[in-house]
């Protein structure tokens, strides 16, 4: 009986700690990604494209993806990338910080937003 009691107790925690942290959808920002992001980065590290690799950027100090050469709006932005910051970034990059090389085809609406960094930050 106890040992059934605990686990029950720690599944609804989890799962409570998880909505706390995270109103997006990982399942769902992963397609967002692939759909709106993958032509120009990947998440793993140290492979970069068009774009820098974005494994771990969540948290991350900008432009400091090593051996990719970032624009100056970038490289002396002196920001990190929170998720509130990303989501500006991300929703009009040339607006955001003009000067900027990243060009966005087609803007994510924000629950893709919000998705696709819930999932970003499951990738560290
Ligand atoms: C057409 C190519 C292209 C697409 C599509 C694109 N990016 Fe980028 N991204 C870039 C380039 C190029 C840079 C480098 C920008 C610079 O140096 O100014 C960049 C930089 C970034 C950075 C800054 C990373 C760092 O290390 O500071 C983030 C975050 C980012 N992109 C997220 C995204 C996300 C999320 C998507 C999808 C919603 C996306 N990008 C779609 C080309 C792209």
């Amino acid at each position: 009986m106890r040992p059934l009691a605990s686990v029950c107790l720690a599944g609804g925690l989890l799962i409570s700690t998880t909505h706390i942290h995270a109103a997006g959808n990982p399942t769902e920002g992963r397609a967002v990604f692939e759909n709106l992001c993958a032509d120009c980065h990947t998440i793993t590290p140290g492979k970069n494209k068009r774009g820098p690799a974005l494994g771990g950027v969540v948290g991350r100090a900008a432009g400091t993806v090593k051996n990719y050469r970032y624009s100056e709006a970038i490289a002396k932005a002196g920001i990190t990338w929170t998720p509130d910051r990303l989501a500006r970034y991300i929703t009009a990059p040339k607006t955001d910080l003009p000067g900027t090389k990243m060009r966005m085809l087609e803007k994510p609406t924000p629950q893709e937003v919000e998705d696709l960094i819930a999932w970003l930050q499951q990738n560290k």
